[in-house]
């Protein structure tokens, strides 16, 4: 069933966050599991007047900034508070004069740069830092970093704005690589090279730029980003949605701890090590760090709502060959657990009619397919969604069996 889809599907690069990169706002920052802001907009446009838009899982905010560019009122919840940040940063509204301050405090901030008139701020307590930045590079951005603090006041957009922009260049200079599904490193050379040849304090002048051009197109719609947890959304949400358009975390062990380390050090969202397993034992599918020692421990704390299939799946994952077979399964049985949460507090947050689209990507573990979106479509039928669709979207990457699809539903009852 599955190579028969796959041979007609494409890899779509158009589907992905790369799409994103020269949009705007939606290109502020790259972050790999965000979806594409064209895929939502193909589901946004099916709506013709402005509705109330939901998206419990938001990331870099895609569902939010283009339902508010397009008219509609968004609420996005998310847990990890720098993506809040981000999310807000990229929702606001922007007037002229926030613009001109931003520009004038970049020029302010970088006069102290060439000037020398500023000690560098603390290193930031990211583990084995040189491996991520040169020490010419550390010094520029620890620098730039109090010129900043220094020259914008607590709280305003252009603090905010400028601080987009240091993000990207903290991540251009760094020797980061996207070339995978995630984050890994260049080899050093590459890097070395890069610290010689590039003029730094341009770097962040054409980062602001960019970042100053997007702030310049304001949405005519509103978007509110919620810090919070999307199994509590009857606790957090006090209005009622329409459309919900997501991509909740994939089940495939991705921790984005792991790519969203630098810019949660370098702004204080993270303090040590420690805080970051915290953080990802919170989220929905983390394992990292002290994430995955819980894992091992974990237990079901509701009966298994996927039922007899997800069973035989866990028992395949959890065969003794299998080095890490008990943790994996527990990681699936912990991710569905926490999907139906999820989806049961969901109900509750729904006008009648509403229109649910959660685009999930199914995995394999040990060489054991987990069909996520069958799971995805089983549990909202449990919880009385109608009209379950499940659509196949693109092929994610050359393995033929990987695949991301968009499970969709409607909620016809009231609750
Ligand atoms: C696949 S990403 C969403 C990407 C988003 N569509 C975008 O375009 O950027 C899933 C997001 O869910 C967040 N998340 C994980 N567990 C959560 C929870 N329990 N409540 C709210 N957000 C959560 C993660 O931090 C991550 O940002």
């Amino acid at each position: 069933m599955t190579s028969t889809l796959s041979a007609n599907l494409k890899q779509r690069a158009d589907y992905t966050h790369k799409h994103n990169l020269r949009t705007g706002r939606h290109g502020w920052l790259r972050l790999t599991p965000a979806y594409s802001v064209k895929m939502v907009e193909e589901l946004i446009g099916a709506m013709e007047r402005p509705a109330c838009v939901l998206d419990p899982f938001c990331g870099t905010a895609t569902t939010g900034l283009s339902a508010a560019y397009h008219g509609h009122s968004a609420v996005t919840t998310e847990i990890n508070p720098f993506l809040v940040w981000l999310g807000r940063a990229k929702t606001a509204r922007y007037s002229h004069r926030d613009i001109l301050r931003a520009r004038d405090a970049c020029v302010a901030a970088l006069s102290l740069v060439k000037r020398g008139k500023i000690s560098p701020a603390l290193e930031p307590p990211i583990h084995n830092i040189g491996r991520w930045w040169t020490p010419e590079s550390l010094k520029f951005l620890r620098t730039l970093n109090a010129a900043i603090d220094e020259t914008t006041a607590q709280g305003t957009s252009e603090r905010t704005l400028l601080r987009v922009a240091f993000c990207r260049t903290l991540i251009s200079l760094s020797n980061a690589a996207f070339n995978h599904q995630s984050m890994s490193f260049k080899t050093e050379g590459v890097q070395f090279a890069l610290a010689i040849a590039t003029d730094q304090c341009g770097m962040f002048e054409d980062d602001v730029r960019f970042v100053l051009c997007g702030a310049e197109e304001n949405p005519t719609g509103s978007c509110a980003v919620i810090e919070g947890d999307a199994r509590d959304l009857p606790q957090v949400l006090k209005t009622r949605f329409e459309l919900v358009i997501t991509s909740p975390p994939y089940a495939n062990r991705m921790s984005y701890i792991r790519e969203l380390r630098p810019y949660m050090y370098w702004l204080g969202f993270l303090v040590n090590g420690r805080d970051a397993g915290e953080l990802d034992w919170v989220s929905i599918g983390g394992t990292w760090g002290v994430a995955t020692s819980r894992l091992t421990e974990w237990k079901p704390r509701t009966q298994c709502h996927c039922g007899k299939k997800l069973n035989e799946i866990l028992e395949r994952i959890s065969h003794q060959e299998n080095a890490n077979g008990v943790l994996l399964a527990n990681y699936v049985a912990k991710y569905f657990e926490d999907i139906w949460m999820h989806l049961e507090g969901l109900r509750a947050v729904l006008s009648k009619g509403a229109r649910i689209h959660y685009i999930v990507g199914n995995s394999t573990f040990y060489g054991v397919l987990l069909p996520v979106e069958e799971f995805y479509a089983d549990m909202m039928r449990t919880l009385g969604f109608e009209d379950v669709q499940i659509r196949p979207v693109r092929k994610r990457n050359s393995k033929k069996e990987l695949i991301e699809f968009d499970v969709s539903a409607c909620w016809r009852a009231a609750i």
